[in-house]
């Protein structure tokens, strides 16, 4: 394997792991952030994000002096094969994704390009933003120093990220050129995974349509629960049924609250925003929109279901992440149903074992837990809404004797309705 030297600028989640996974796997690199309290904990091997099996790669990598932190591009680039761009593509009121952070750090590699570099597109972007980069590049690449624009996006998921980058389903690389598919390929073959090749529109099209469609998979099995309610049927034997299709497949039909996190939610806004822009209107995205935030609302009422009336009522929470083994509450579910449950009245408890410091500062009058038992004592209902796996081992016995009303509202199906019964409690899911 040829050891590349490779700078990763930007030190979010995606550009985090790619760096970190890219010198686990041999490569010299060198990932750029402008954050310099970002930097400090990064250079003494903290983790700025939750991200399980990350610390201990980083700690590895860095000690091994195969991955290091710099505050400028220009030092990322002195040697530099290939640039990853990674930095944030926040979503703004028009559902459209800014840019502005990519334009820049173009511009950046552009004037500190000195030998042929390939330049890959790793942050989720519209279609036809390599195109606009290529072009930005070549605007402020005085010297005309050669290169090559690529897309590459990423699939990874919070949680399991390392895992998903050391171990991907597939690689995607969109190219204009062989020059650029060969580094790319040299780069990542000690994974050994399966290599697409496209061009880069076909490439940056691949991950909106992806999201989307999985988005997609969730909004349908949240709509067959609202029939499967009004009907008296079962989701969860529902989708096992349809899951066993393997046209359809398993995944992604878990009922529930629907889907939250910074990917999902903005990158359906912006491929339904780009459809229109090229002059398509891809309508079913705005339904898949739709179906997903009634859920949240579906789950309150439940809950008003359950307790008549919310006013004056305690609320425990458990769970405040878009899901487990992340700390991340970005468009959470929770965040909403908060808003939804104070709207009324409800006071509220909450708990969650990673994410209560980044909820914090979203969320307000909620009184935060250390502990799922600690949020149970004294409220009148049980709202789960991340399905940490501590919620399944918990000692429900002593739960229902702490709380005034034994009664959950299950957003996400997790606990055994049968078992939940016996125990004592009054218990109502979703979709079932
Ligand atoms: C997702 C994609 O999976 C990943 O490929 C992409 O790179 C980024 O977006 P992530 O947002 O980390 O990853 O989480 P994921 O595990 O895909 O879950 C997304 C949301 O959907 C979560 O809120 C989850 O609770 C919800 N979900 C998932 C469901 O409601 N039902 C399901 O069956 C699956």
């Amino acid at each position: 394997m040829k050891k590349m030297n490779i700078c990763v600028v930007g030190c979010g989640y995606v550009g985090l792991v790619t760096g970190t996974c890219l010198a686990e796997i041999g490569h010299q690199v060198i990932c750029i952030d402008n954050d310099p309290r970002k930097l400090q904990l990064l250079r003494k091997g903290k983790m700025p994000i939750y991200e399980p099996g990350l610390e201990p790669l980083l700690l590895k990598n860095s000690k091994a002096k195969r991955l290091s932190f710099a505050a400028h591009i220009a030092d990322g680039m002195k040697n530099a094969e290939a640039v990853f761009i990674a930095v944030g593509t926040p979503p703004q009121a028009d559902g459209s994704a800014d840019l502005t952070f990519i334009e820049t750090v173009a511009r950046e590699i552009a004037q500190n390009l000195t030998r042929y570099t390939v330049v890959a597109e790793k942050s989720t972007v519209p279609v036809e933003t390599g195109e606009q980069v290529e072009r930005t590049i070549n605007r402020y690449n005085k010297k005309r120093i050669p290169f090559d624009m690529v897309s590459n996006p990423e699939f990874l998921r919070e949680g399991t990220a390392v895992e998903d980058f050391l171990h991907p389903d597939r690689i995607v690389i969109g190219v204009k050129t062989k020059r650029a598919e060969l580094v790319m390929k040299e780069l990542y073959g000690p994974l050994n995974a399966k290599i697409l090749v496209t061009d880069v529109k076909s490439a940056e099209l691949i991950k909106h349509a992806s999201n989307s469609y999985l988005s997609t998979k969730i909004s349908f099995i949240n709509a067959v629960g609202r029939i499967c309610e009004l009907v008296g049927a079962d989701v969860e034997k529902v989708a096992e049924g349809m899951g066993l299709d393997p046209r359809i497949g398993a995944s992604f039909l878990r009922a529930g609250l629907g889907f939250g996190g910074f990917c999902f939610p903005k990158d359906l806004e912006a491929f339904h925003y780009i459809s229109k822009k090229v002059g398509y209107d891809f309508d079913l995205l705005r339904a898949v929109k739709d179906i997903n935030e009634q859920q949240r609302v579906h789950f309150v009422k439940k809950i008003e279901e359950a307790l008549w009336i919310i006013k004056g009522k305690t609320i425990a929470l458990f769970g405040l992440a878009f899901k487990p083994h992340t700390d991340d509450v970005r468009f959470a579910p929770a965040i909403d149903v908060i808003e939804l449950l104070q709207a009324q009245g409800a006071k509220i408890k909450a708990y969650d074992p990673v994410a209560t410091e980044k909820a914090a500062s979203l969320i307000k009058n909620v009184h935060l837990c250390k502990s799922a038992t600690e949020a149970a004592a004294g409220a009148d209902c049980i709202a789960l809404v991340t399905e940490w796996p501590e919620f399944k081992k918990l000692d429900w016995k002593r739960i229902k004797t702490k709380m005034q009303h034994p009664i959950i509202v299950d957003g996400r199906n997790y606990l055994n309705p049968a078992e939940m019964r016996t125990l004592g409690f009054e218990y109502r899911g979703m979709g079932r």
